[in-house]
């Protein structure tokens, strides 16, 4: 069968089957043509809590997936595939948040929306790549523990200097794996290009960006930016995704290296197998992950994250 074909029968089965389909924007540009949103994890769970549809496919991974399902308790959701987990998201336990909080009960616990259900239950509040610097200023307390990402906490920390943060080592080994050198190569071979970077990145490679900003901050600064060139500082299929966006532009990844295999574990075909042979992942939380997860996420709602 060809591609569009199956992309055919993909939107027929999501009708039939009453599915919605979410991708994450680091998914393969056939996956996202058939998704009913694209966009960064929170925005899509947000997004799955209002649509009519009962069931819900997440292509992109685990913990995403249960930030789906914790907004939308009542609705079944699945994730696209069972191989596709977040090294960071699922590099700390509960116990050892819960040792960190006896030892230090004076700190304000600061996760990630990148961690799993369960992270977030022993946390007091979540924070998107968006939101961090915004959430982390409205909290009373100066005294923070910031997780599971140390180059995202750096960079929170080097906006917000009266807060005393402290961080765990840890990190997405995708953007963290970006040296300063790739970024002096990428600066050096388009000098007129702007460098767009995550805060995922280490603060030395953040350090030397134009901007840095999350997945979609990236996207809407390059796509209203008069400049023409870019280079960009997260997963490559933004890069790709932007060029086909803004074909009067030229957007260069910061590095070869910049692929999510977990992302990418995630095929046409698993797509196809989910709405149509029910392959997908059932992602299924107890009541007092829900509970306790979801007051993590509506700490971060309620300060306007
Ligand atoms: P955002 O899409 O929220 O910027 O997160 C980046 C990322 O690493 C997702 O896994
Ligand atoms: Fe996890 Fe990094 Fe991949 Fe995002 S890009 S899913 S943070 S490993």
């Amino acid at each position: 069968m060809k591609i569009r074909e199956i992309q055919d029968e993909i939107l027929q089965l999501k009708k039939e089957q009453d599915f919605c389909v979410l991708a994450h924007s680091y998914q393969a540009t056939e996956i996202t043509e058939i998704a009913d949103f694209t966009g960064d994890s929170y925005a899509l769970s947000v997004k799955a809590a209002k649509v009519p549809q009962k069931n819900i496919l997440m292509c992109g991974v685990r913990f995403m997936a249960e930030t789906v399902k914790i907004l939308s308790p009542e609705k079944q959701v699945f994730l696209s595939s069972p191989h596709a987990g977040c090294p960071m998201a699922e590099q700390m336990t509960r116990e050892q948040v819960r040792e960190f909080k006896m030892q230090h009960p004076d700190h304000t616990v600061v996760a990630y929306i990148n961690t799993t259900a369960a992270l977030k239950t022993v946390c007091d509040v979540c924070v998107t790549s968006s939101s961090a610097v915004k959430i982390v200023s409205q909290l009373s307390n100066e005294k923070i523990l910031f997780l599971p990402d140390c180059n995202l906490g750096a960079y929170v920390q080097s906006q917000l200097p009266e807060k005393k943060i402290r961080l765990v080592q840890g990190g997405c080994p995708v953007h963290a794996a970006v040296s300063e050198a790739e970024a002096l190569a990428a600066r050096q071979a388009h000098p007129q290009a702007l460098l767009l970077v995550h805060p995922e990145c280490s603060p030395t490679v953040s350090a030397m960006a134009d901007y840095v900003g999350s997945t979609s901050g990236i996207m809407q600064y390059a796509m209203q930016s008069p400049e023409k060139e870019f280079i960009i500082g997260t997963e490559i299929s933004i890069a790709e995704t932007l060029q086909y966006c803004c074909p009067e532009k030229q957007f260069y990844p910061l590095s070869a290296g910049l692929i999510c295999r977990n992302m990418k574990a995630t095929t046409l075909m698993d797509v196809y197998h989910c709405l149509h042979d029910g392959a997908g992942t059932e992602i299924t939380l107890d009541a007092r992950t829900l509970t306790k997860a979801r007051i993590c996420i509506d700490r971060m709602i309620a300060m306007g994250g």
